[in-house]
């Protein structure tokens, strides 16, 4: 599938007719029911506006969190529509239900340029389940379908894909910009092209890895899967975290990379500590010789300046995974300087969604990198060279 071929918003005519439009509102709230990061509805806004001014009549649906099939008002999408009012200027109309005589009747009463957004689509089982009775249910409300919930598009479900049956389906703004830059750097890359891999585990990364090691020039792994690599290098890593089952699968890895003659970097020095706590008592060891009692929760400073060297004049970065636990003050050096040495690289920077995503914005770094996933598990996925559902079902431009 040829995910740069697909057909997008401006390649059909949405004048007069009723758009429905999948985002990723799954957006996190504080604990007063506030929206504490809203960067998902803000880089929804270029297709809505798009939409808006070409005159559609707008139907906007996503899910929040995991509801569970039933219709359950914690999780429902009242608040994105105040935040969306006040973000086009104008009142989106909420609607009570996602199938329902609400969403219908706002559905058939809108005007050209107005916008309604359906309750939560997963209040329906249906949804998850991709039952094509719901997904002509949705469909039925619009005569055009349009996906722009990158975050969301790794899941087969009736709003991200099982729609896509029985409308006209494109991509919205931000999906091709997701698929594009990202796209782009696994076909083509400026090289040297250098992915930086962090994370807790092996097993969350090995489809990324495996597929990341025919196209890279340089694999840096850094966070706590690092230590079953050094485990498979006959390091003694102390209490440091150790998929013991995958320490074969790390020589393999590191067989092939060197087959393949990529650089593969893991940590030379680690911050260790003696127990898994934010305020441990810790130093910085040789990661060849981390004392039996103490565990890795960091790259040490001689990585640091090491990972940066190897970043330096990079044409293309890929960084998914923090360093060390990140959250914790005196663990989270490695993961700023790796946002920093990326953010100064001069490369085409892409971040995947998630931990890594959260460090960069958190330590002020978002400006200056190319291109900031909005999904977690979609952009992984993506790196793996897995088919995407949520694109998949859209329609190919002749
Ligand atoms: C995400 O936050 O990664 C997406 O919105 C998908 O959510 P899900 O993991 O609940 O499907």
């Amino acid at each position: 599938m040829n995910y740069l071929n697909k057909k997008t918003v401006e390649d059909i005519d949405v004048a007069g007719k009723k758009v429905l439009v999948r985002c990723d509102f799954n957006v996190p709230f504080d604990g007063e029911g506030n929206i504490s990061d809203p960067k998902r509805i803000d880089e929804a806004m270029k297709t809505i506006q798009y939409l808006v001014d070409h005159k559609a009549k707008v139907i906007l649906c996503s899910h929040l969190g995991r509801p569970k099939g039933e219709f359950n008002m914690k999780y429902s999408l009242a608040p994105v529509a105040a935040y969306l009012s006040k973000a086009l200027g104008f009142e989106v109309k909420m609607a009570k239900d996602v199938v329902g005589e609400s969403a219908k009747s706002i559905a058939a009463s809108l005007q050209d340029g107005e916008v309604e957004l359906i309750e939560n689509v997963r209040f329906h089982k249906e949804e998850e389940k991709n039952d094509p009775e719901f997904s002509k249910q949705l469909a039925s409300l619009a005569e055009i379908y349009v996906n722009d919930a990158f975050g969301t598009a790794h899941r087969a479900h009736a709003s991200t894909a099982g729609v896509a049956d029985y409308l006209p389906a494109v991509c919205g703004y931000l999906i091709q910009k997701e698929i594009s830059v990202m796209g782009g750097a696994l076909t083509d890359p400026k090289r040297p092209f250098v992915a930086i891999l962090g994370g807790a585990k092996v097993s969350d990364k090995i489809g990324v890895i495996t597929n990341l090691l025919d196209k890279v020039d340089t694999l840096i792994i850094g966070g706590g899967m690092a230590y079953t690599f050094m485990n498979a290098l006959g390091y003694s890593i102390g209490t440091s975290i150790c998929e013991s089952d995958k320490v074969d699968l790390a020589k393999d890895i590191m067989a092939k990379a060197k087959e393949k003659g990529v650089s593969f970097l893991i940590p030379e020095d680690t911050v260790v500590a003696t127990e898994y706590k934010p305020d441990a008592e810790h130093k910085v060891v040789d990661s060849d010789k981390i004392p039996a009692d103490w565990m890795g929760l960091d790259i040490g400073p001689k990585t640091r300046e090491k990972f940066a060297n190897a970043l330096n004049g990079a044409g293309t970065v890929v960084w998914n995974g923090p360093m060390g636990v990140s959250e914790w003050e005196n663990f989270a050096e490695g993961t700023i300087a790796v946002a920093r040495a990326v953010a100064e690289s001069g490369a085409i920077s892409i971040i995947g969604g998630g931990d890594s995503a959260a460090a960069v914005e958190k330590l002020g770094y978002a400006d200056r990198m190319t291109h900031i996933s909005t999904g977690g598990g979609a952009s992984l996925e993506f790196l793996e060279g897995k088919v995407l559902p949520g694109i998949a079902c859209l329609n190919e431009k002749e």
